[in-house]
């Protein structure tokens, strides 16, 4: 198990973002989280990367716990996980390569073994070509391949992608999503939300879907029907 939400509430004042949230995720699986705007996906997202804590209920991710979790161990739970926004957010200053790269730097990976992983994931994104460029340089669809070969340079055990086609059209979408699948397949356990579950292959994926902060079964959610 890398994953387990026991019994997870979560308000932001009185308002429940989150409610009687169970959740278990294994090694290597890939987990489709869908719902209406609103239905709490980034919240839940947030509580796998313990960017946020539950207000009652435990989460437990890669062998931390978000009961007495300090400070000082959120780094070593962040480096086993690889992140993916609907926003990029990478680096405006620095190429591709050094965006790819900074992830093996700040953990004191020798320069050698930096360049021959970096340039084995801008070959697996196809961006070899642009290594040398800046984000602003890029399509959107390039500069979320960059945001992905970044998340997966450290090896991470679980690859997190919160909406991360949200801001880029159905066919470059659609790649981005052929490259989660290939990552899943080849091992790494990968958790996606996303408005449009259609876009994941049926076989590929376990679907969970949220709705007013509770995981609810998708024969009740009439919002599946409007997608
Ligand atoms: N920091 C916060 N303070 C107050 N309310 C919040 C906060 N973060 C989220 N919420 C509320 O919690 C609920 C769930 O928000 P969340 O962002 O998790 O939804 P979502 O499913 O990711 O939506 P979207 O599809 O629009 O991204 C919403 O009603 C939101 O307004
Ligand atoms: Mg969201």
């Amino acid at each position: 198990m890398i994953v387990s939400f026991n019994n997870v509430r979560k308000y932001y004042g009185s308002w429940p973002a989150l409610e009687k949230v169970d959740l278990r995720l294994e090694e290597g699986e890939f987990v489709v989280i869908s719902g209406p705007s609103g239905a709490g996906k980034t919240t839940l997202f947030r509580h796998v990367w313990m960017g946020d804590l539950p207000t009652t209920g435990t989460v437990e991710v890669v062998g931390f716990s978000s009961d007495g979790i300090r400070s000082g161990d959120l780094p070593l739970l962040r480096r086993k996980l690889g992140i993916v926004f609907q926003d990029f957010r990478l680096l405006p200053e620095r190429t591709v390569f050094e965006n790819v790269a900074l992830p093996l730097q700040v953990t004191g990976t020798p320069p050698k073994a930096v360049r021959r992983r970096v340039f084995e994931l801008l070959a697996d994104m196809e961006l070899s070509h642009r290594r040398n460029s800046f984000p602003n340089e890029l399509s959107g669809g390039e500069q979320q391949r960059v945001a992905i070969a970044r998340a997966m340079v450290a090896h991470p055990v679980l690859l997190l992608a919160d909406e991360p086609t949200g801001n880029l059209d159905p066919e470059v979408s659609r790649k981005v999503i052929d490259l989660l699948v290939g990552i899943n397949r080849a091992g790494t356990a990968v958790m996606l939300a996303t408005h449009d579950p259609r876009q994941v292959p049926a076989g590929a994926a376990r679907f969970v879907y949220l709705d007013g902060g509770r995981i609810v079964d998708p024969s009740y959610w009439d919002g599946y029907d409007q997608l």
